[in-house]
């Protein structure tokens, strides 16, 4: 399909974001980032590079952390997504918001959300993480401000926290 067609062609997504269905009508060459942000007012997730190369706008895609600026809106049909905007448990935040909060991970706040997900996922495969599993894992995400000790910090304080929780 030529890059005019794309834009002008729409396609209708059906897709589950933080546990409500969603359906929405969208030009075919819709990325889910603007899906998410510009037609559904999901504003915390960040736009940033939008090349696929900073992590600020990750979301989980059926459990799956993912750069939402680098996949077509029509790719998540019948997906679910996960956002920071679920991450807040009867409008107070959850377990990993409150340990950034707590740990000083951010800064601008920025890459905030995505490091969240990012966290988010992590706890769910490796619940008491390394700190050599932490790194890797955030690796894929960039932060301009802290220097990354501060959001180490808050990755192993989520985990404590979810573990009390638990
Ligand atoms: S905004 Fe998507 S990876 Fe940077
Ligand atoms: S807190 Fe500013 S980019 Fe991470």
């Amino acid at each position: 399909m030529s890059a005019d067609r794309a834009a002008t062609h729409r396609i209708t997504v059906d897709v589950e974001v933080d546990g409500r269905r969603r359906r929405e009508e969208v030009p075919a060459n819709t990325v889910l980032l603007d899906l998410l942000r510009d037609r559904m007012g999901n504003t915390g997730v960040k736009a940033s590079c939008e090349r696929g190369v900073c992590g600020a706008c990750t979301t989980l895609i059926d459990g799956v952390p993912t750069a939402s600026c680098s996949v077509f809106a029509f790719s998540v049909d019948g997906c679910s997504v996960e956002t920071v905007a679920g991450q807040t448990e009867a409008d107070e935040p959850g377990p990993v918001q409150r340990a950034f909060a707590e740990c000083g991970g951010f800064q601008c706040g920025y890459c905030t959300p995505g490091m969240v997900m990012l966290t988010t996922a992590l706890l769910r495969e490796h619940p008491e993480p390394t700190e050599e599993q932490v790194r890797e894992w955030i690796s894929s995400n960039i932060c301009r401000c802290t220097g990354y000790r501060m959001i180490i910090d808050s990755v192993h304080r989520a985990a404590e926290l979810i573990r009390e929780e638990a």
